[in-house]
């Protein structure tokens, strides 16, 4: 899909905005008065309200040059801000995705987003809510498949709005990226072939170190190796640097992801009914190359390094068992007494890995990690923990701004208590349904070192949503979670 600024727009469709109480704003206002009123009309007589998404569609207006006019609600106008419009795009493209081939969108400013702002918000939304996952289907009808080719937005000054897009071209291409890893089945996408796709992202200047089991075992990352075991398919670790600062030496900041390609449970197999959802259990190591993939398109002038543990997580003769016993990469020794607690496992030794080898200045870690934070959030916010108040409200602030918020859960020194076992230095569940998802990042916290400021962010909820799928921007089973929020924290904090 084509985006383009333009002064003037024309085609078959366009789109305006109005806000709560049903009042049109300037773009609106002008077509209204050139169409004699027309619009207004057709909104009191469907009695729109100009609630966030709702819709008049008015058709060929005497006096304007399209045949279709959509007035489309923000909601309240005090809260319409840069997400608000992102939104309002991405309703316009919803209803015209395969109906027409050009839309047109003319934005207004708010109070506190400016016009060039709205208008690079209203090319994001359309972007977003183009995303499809249709690679699997032969069968669409012709009024299946998408025939939006172009959206031009109308904005009297192009240049800014035109720049701005050009940065969130990217970080759409680092989205999509990510929706397309989570949504891919797990016959297709497993440890060695998500290695594979990562290894393309050297043609836009990544570097990508790929371990395989040999490598992980003379590392002595028995966790990792102890989920990945019970599987046919053999581990993968793969580490991708972006060296965009122009710092010397500049130390690099870490995202680590949770990689299971498919979560059984292993031997404490988890129940047949939803299991398939699942494959998505990749989540995390998808918003680390989503991510990657965004800071190279958009050249960050950032030293960052995305690390991801793939493993298929299976039952077999030659899986974990509950009651083994793995060593880590760090020395400590973990009883395995739950093997479906299996993303901490793997995280254990990738994230030992990433301060091992790279020094990071902050590492933040992303997984799908518990059902318990689902129970606690729901699909709304990601849990987060943090060992540093400044990343903390650092990846809060990005998490706001970029639609995809976080909630702070707390740690301490008694929620760590209860991984203690006689048997090893710990073990990988408390064995009590407490504080599920904390616990997770206690365990998680055990092999982060005490000068590594870390968020552990529990993604469980966010990388892939329940239908009904209502969110405009979000189009799919898979939302690509945390890409967008981890580009802004690294725009924001660490680039030069
Ligand atoms: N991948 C799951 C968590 C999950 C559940 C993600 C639902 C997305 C949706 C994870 O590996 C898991 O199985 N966690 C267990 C932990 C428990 C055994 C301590 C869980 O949440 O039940
Ligand atoms: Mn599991
Ligand atoms: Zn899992």
């Amino acid at each position: 899909m084509d985006i383009r600024f333009v002064t003037a727009g024309s085609g078959e469709v366009v789109a305006v905005m109005a806000t709560e109480g049903g009042e049109l704003l300037a773009a609106g206002k002008a077509l209204d008065s050139a169409s004699g009123g027309r619009i207004v009309k057709a909104m009191k007589a469907a009695g729109f309200k100009g609630g966030a998404g709702q819709i008049v569609e008015v058709l060929a207006p005497d006096g304007v040059d399209f045949q279709r006019v959509l007035v489309i609600g923000l909601g309240k106008p005090e809260a319409a801000d840069g997400m608000g419009v992102e939104r309002w795009a991405g309703h316009a493209v919803k209803r015209t995705l395969t109906a027409v081939e050009k839309l047109v969108l003319q934005p207004d400013a708010l109070p506190g987003v400016a016009i060039a702002e709205a208008g690079a918000h209203a090319a994001m939304g359309a972007r977003l809510a183009s995303y499809r996952f249709d690679t699997y289907r032969t069968k669409l009808k012709p009024e299946q498949k998408p025939t939006l080719k172009a959206v031009e937005v109308v904005l009297e000054h192009t240049a800014a709005a035109k720049a701005r897009a050009e940065v969130d071209a990217a970080i759409v291409e680092g989205v999509f990226f990510a929706r397309d890893l989570v949504s891919e089945p797990p016959n297709v996408l497993y440890p060695e072939s998500f290695a594979e796709r990562l290894r393309d992202l050297e043609t836009i200047g990544v570097e990508v170190e790929i371990l395989e089991p040999a490598a992980m075992e003379k590392l002595g990352m028995g966790a990792l190796l102890g989920v990945a075991q019970g599987s046919a398919r053999p581990a993968r670790l793969v580490a991708m640097k972006w060296n965009g600062s122009s710092v010397k030496k500049q130390k690099p900041f870490a995202i680590v992801g949770k990689g299971v390609t498919f979560d059984t449970g292993g031997i404490s197999l988890k129940p047949g009914a939803g299991m398939d959802e699942m494959k998505g259990d990749m989540g995390g190591a998808a918003a680390v190359a989503g991510a990657m993939k965004a800071i190279a398109l958009r050249k960050a002038k950032a030293n960052v390094v995305g690390i991801v543990a793939l493993v298929e997580n299976m039952p077999g003769p030659n899986a974990m068992r509950p009651g083994d016993i793995v060593n880590t990469m760090s020395g400590q020794t973990i009883e395995v007494l739950n093997t479906d607690a299996e993303g901490r496992l793997i995280l254990s030794d990738a994230v030992w890995y990433a301060q091992d080898k790279y020094e990071p200045v902050a590492l933040v870690d992303l997984a799908t990690l518990t059902g318990a934070v689902i129970v606690a959030l729901g699909h709304e916010h990601a849990g987060m923990c943090a060992n540093d108040e400044d990343l903390a409200h650092a990846i809060t602030n990005a998490a706001n701004a970029e639609g995809e918020p976080v909630w702070r859960l707390p740690l301490s020194a008694a929620y760590d208590k209860l991984i203690d076992t006689p048997n090893a230095d710990m073990k990988n569940i408390a064995g009590k349904p407490v504080a599920g998802s904390i616990i997770g990042a206690q365990f998680i916290k055990r092999f982060i070192k005490d000068d590594t400021p870390w968020a552990h962010l529990d993604i469980a909820g966010t990388a892939w949503k329940p239908g009904p799928y209502e969110d405009p921007l979000s189009p799919a089973w898979a939302t690509g979670y945390g890409v967008r929020l981890l580009n802004r924290l690294i725009a924001n904090k660490y680039e030069d």
